[in-house]
């Protein structure tokens, strides 16, 4: 065939095949980078992946509250502040590199300084790692503001990502993808909470095929509920025991009265809908279908109030919205989870994106 011996073609494709099949297998246990660690939803997300195991090498977090909280469930001892120079210039190789940076300065919710504010450029450290560390995947998440009113620094975090070069072909190392997710529709949890997550692979020579997880259907925020606390009698029961504070008050009477008008018109009774309603909010924020976004505000306040049993949602019910285990060991006040829950990954999201990560890293789809 064109004047070529077999032999040559064979020695050829070897040459070719060889280290593309060595470099496709994901190690057993990969390596994990856990930036802006949190409550470790990074941990809490890959648990369960089922095939392989995943093993953090280090743990980025400053705040003493979030480091208590991840010592008593996780017995991690050392923790690094990413803005640490020994940290970015001793910290190992990972296979995974995980962070949702941090978000006040991109949210609706918050000042909005973007980069402009000193914790808004915290992930240039991260993505100074991966250029050094060339983890083979990277997985970022944050608020879904990021993409409207941040757009420019969203660009920045792609154009740096799609600019790191393989050390050996000097071409672009990563396939890079984002997408906005929302747990109601791609984490099977009853939550209003969308999310930009930014997608990073090793090409290795290969053209990576990933494929963004498909939408799921989503429990009812009924069943995520704390059964022993539901008291399926009458709202009527539950204007006895108001919340505090005006806007609180008035929010419950709206939603109760919008709950009844719901049930006459569909015939059913008014304790067939459990919704959970937004205490602060000035306009009435509620759904019979899901719970709006639990923020870090919302969360710290305990302002989500539970119709069905005429009080706040518990730790182990907010524990739920966000698909977090619910066995873990609260050793911070209420208030502080909460805060910290609002700040989280919603795990059933992460877990199927990674999923879908590890298969494309290795040439499955
Ligand atoms: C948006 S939260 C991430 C939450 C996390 N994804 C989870 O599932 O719980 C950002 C985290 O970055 C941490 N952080 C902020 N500045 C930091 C710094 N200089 N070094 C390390 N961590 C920092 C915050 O304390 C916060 O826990």
């Amino acid at each position: 065939m064109l004047g070529v011996p077999a032999v040559t073609i064979a020695v050829a494709a070897a040459s070719v095949a060889l280290p593309t099949t060595m470099f496709i297998a994901m190690p057993q246990t990969i390596t994990v980078g856990s930036f802006f660690t949190g409550m470790a939803g990074c941990h809490f997300s890959c648990q369960d992946i089922p095939g392989r195991d995943f093993a953090t090498a280090f743990w980025v977090e400053k705040e003493s509250v979030a480091r208590k909280f991840l010592n008593a469930n996780l017995n991690v001892q050392g923790f690094h502040d990413v803005c640490d120079p020994s940290f970015l210039a001793d910290a190992p190789h990972t296979d995974f590199v995980i962070g949702g940076f941090p978000c006040q300065t991109f949210s609706q919710n918050g000042r909005k300084a973007g980069i402009d504010d000193p914790r808004g450029v915290l992930v240039v450290f991260l993505l100074i790692y991966v250029r050094r560390s060339l983890p083979r995947m990277v997985l970022l998440e944050n608020v879904k503001n990021l993409m409207m009113a941040h757009k420019e620094t969203l660009i920045d975090i792609l154009t740096i990502l799609k600019g790191i070069k393989d050390p050996e072909t000097l071409q672009p190392a990563y396939f890079v993808s984002f997408r906005v997710l929302n747990s109601m529709t791609h984490g099977g949890i009853p939550h209003h909470r969308e999310r930009v997550y930014i997608v990073a692979i090793r090409k290795l020579r290969r053209a990576i095929r990933f494929v963004w997880p498909g939408p799921i259907p989503c429990c009812s925020p009924a069943s995520l509920l704390d059964r022993d606390r539901v008291k399926l009698s009458s709202y009527d029961v539950l204007l006895n025991n108001m919340p505090k504070g005006k806007t609180a008050q008035n929010n419950v009477r709206r939603a109760i009265e919008q709950v009844r008008s719901v049930a006459q018109s569909e015939g059913k009774h008014e304790m067939h809908y459990l919704p959970i309603v937004d205490l602060h909010s000035s306009a009435l924020n509620m759904s019979l279908e899901y719970l709006p976004c639990l923020t870090e505000a919302r969360g710290r306040a305990r302002a989500f109030w539970s119709l069905a049993h005429g009080g706040p949602l518990s730790t182990r019910e907010l524990l739920r919205f966000q698909a977090f285990p619910t066995d873990l060991a609260i050793n911070v006040s209420a208030q502080q989870i909460g805060g910290m829950l609002g700040n989280a990954f919603t795990c059933s999201v992460v877990r199927r994106i990674v999923e879908q990560m590890v298969r494309a890293a290795e040439g499955r789809t």
